[in-house]
């Protein structure tokens, strides 16, 4: 694929990973782009890099317009790798390019990369001319790195908003036209792994862009496609970051020897029975981030454990400390699980739910052994009592 223009002297120069799966810390099952922009006035600016290994694609794309040394500036919105990892070698190739990072971004560009490039630094509210073009800095910090910023190209009204709104998927298409429903889904998975601890940040962040009377044509993000209609994803975003959620609650547990996999199941079709959605998940196949995506929208965490050493098992404490982090607002949540001849996992369910900041119900179910044909009744009415705390 050649380069993309966006409107006249902008244009999309990235790289496409199509083979990534994993980014961090959690999945990415539909790969990912590296987008870089080329804005080009009488100086010409390149906003953001790409991560190491892409550098030369990127290049080969700049070369279509333009020689690379006749690049003026480097606008670096966000320092983590996988947008600057590949900077010692693309700064090597822009011979005479400036970097330009947020007043914040400084020193962990210097100390990740081991390089100095004497970059200029910028705030909020900040203006560098190219000549026709001009643009305007807008930090976000934690958004979701201290030193993250969105540039904002004044004469097309286009805003770069590195992660924000961003998904993490590899594409032919460029614009959110282009691409099916996929796209607004891995949206919402980059936003319930990597903004959830910034929740009310971004809430604050989407309100201030649409109250900031800057006219957005399009939101041109670092990753996945580009919203050639904006309001479509503010309003997703709007939606995601209220942390209201939907009439829906999210299951996840795991089992020793099928007694928790039993319950969870007889519950999940008591919550169904009330007409309620849910979505059942077992940590031992299911992945972190398509968990957080489905409880994102959700009301209520449902988390059921076996009792392992008298605490939870392993895969939950996986689950329940990333969600510790992430640190929701708005939802209720309720436990559940089975024990041998001793318990102890609903407590330790609820301590973790409570440090999670989960507003946690009184009703729980705690089963001995095996259940029976009776217990797993009690398991149904369970979920039915569940799905009503938020169906009223
Ligand atoms: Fe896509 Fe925070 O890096």
């Amino acid at each position: 694929m050649s380069k993309v223009k966006l409107a006249e002297g902008v244009y999309w120069v990235g790289a496409i990973d199509w083979n990534l799966r994993h980014c961090g810390a959690y999945g990415a099952p539909r790969g990912t782009t590296y987008n870089s922009y080329l804005v080009i006035g009488d100086n010409v600016a390149l906003i953001d890099g790409v991560k190491s290994g892409f550098e030369d694609e990127m290049l080969e794309r700049v070369r279509e317009i333009i020689d690379p040394a006749k690049i003026d500036f480097l606008v670096s919105n966000h320092v983590e790798p996988d947008h600057a990892g590949g900077l010692p070698k693309i700064m090597g190739v822009l011979k005479n390019a400036k970097l330009v990072v947020s007043k914040s971004g400084k020193e962990p560009l210097n100390r990740n990369y081991h390089n100095d490039w004497g970059a200029m630094t910028v705030k909020t509210g900040d203006e560098l001319s190219l000549g026709k073009k001009t643009l305007r800095f807008i930090e976000a910090p934690m958004l979701h790195w201290p030193e993250t910023m969105f540039t904002y190209l004044k004469e097309d009204g286009i805003l770069f908003s590195n992660d924000a709104f961003g998904q993490h998927i590899a594409s032919s298409g460029r614009f959110d036209d282009e691409v099916g429903p996929e796209a607004m889904d891995e949206a919402l998975r980059l936003l319930a792994v990597v903004v959830s601890p910034y929740l009310m940040i971004a809430k604050n962040k989407v309100k201030e862009i649409e109250t900031s009377g800057l006219k957005i044509n399009m939101i041109a993000p670092a990753h996945g496609i580009i919203w050639r209609l904006p309001s479509k994803i503010i309003d997703a975003y709007r939606r995601w970051t209220s942390g209201e959620g939907k009439k829906k609650i999210t299951v996840v547990y795991d089992s020793m020897w099928g007694s928790t996999d039993a319950m969870a199941r007889e519950i999940t079709r008591g919550i169904s029975d009330e007409g309620v959605e849910v979505k059942l998940f077992n940590m031992r196949v299911s992945d972190l981030s398509e968990i957080m995506k489905e409880i994102i929208d959700s009301r209520l965490i449902l988390v059921g454990s076996p009792t392992l050493n008298r605490d939870i098992f392993p895969t939950i404490g996986y689950f329940l400390t990333f969600l510790r982090g992430a640190k929701l607002p708005n939802k209720k949540g309720a436990v559940f699980g089975s024990f041998g001849w001793g318990g102890g996992a609903n407590r330790r369910l609820k301590e973790e739910l409570k440090l999670a900041g989960v507003d946690v119900l009184e009703e729980e179910l705690s089963l001995k052994y095996s259940p029976t044909s009776e217990e797993l009744k009690r398991c149904c009415e369970f979920g039915k009592t569940i799905a009503r705390k938020i169906s009223g």
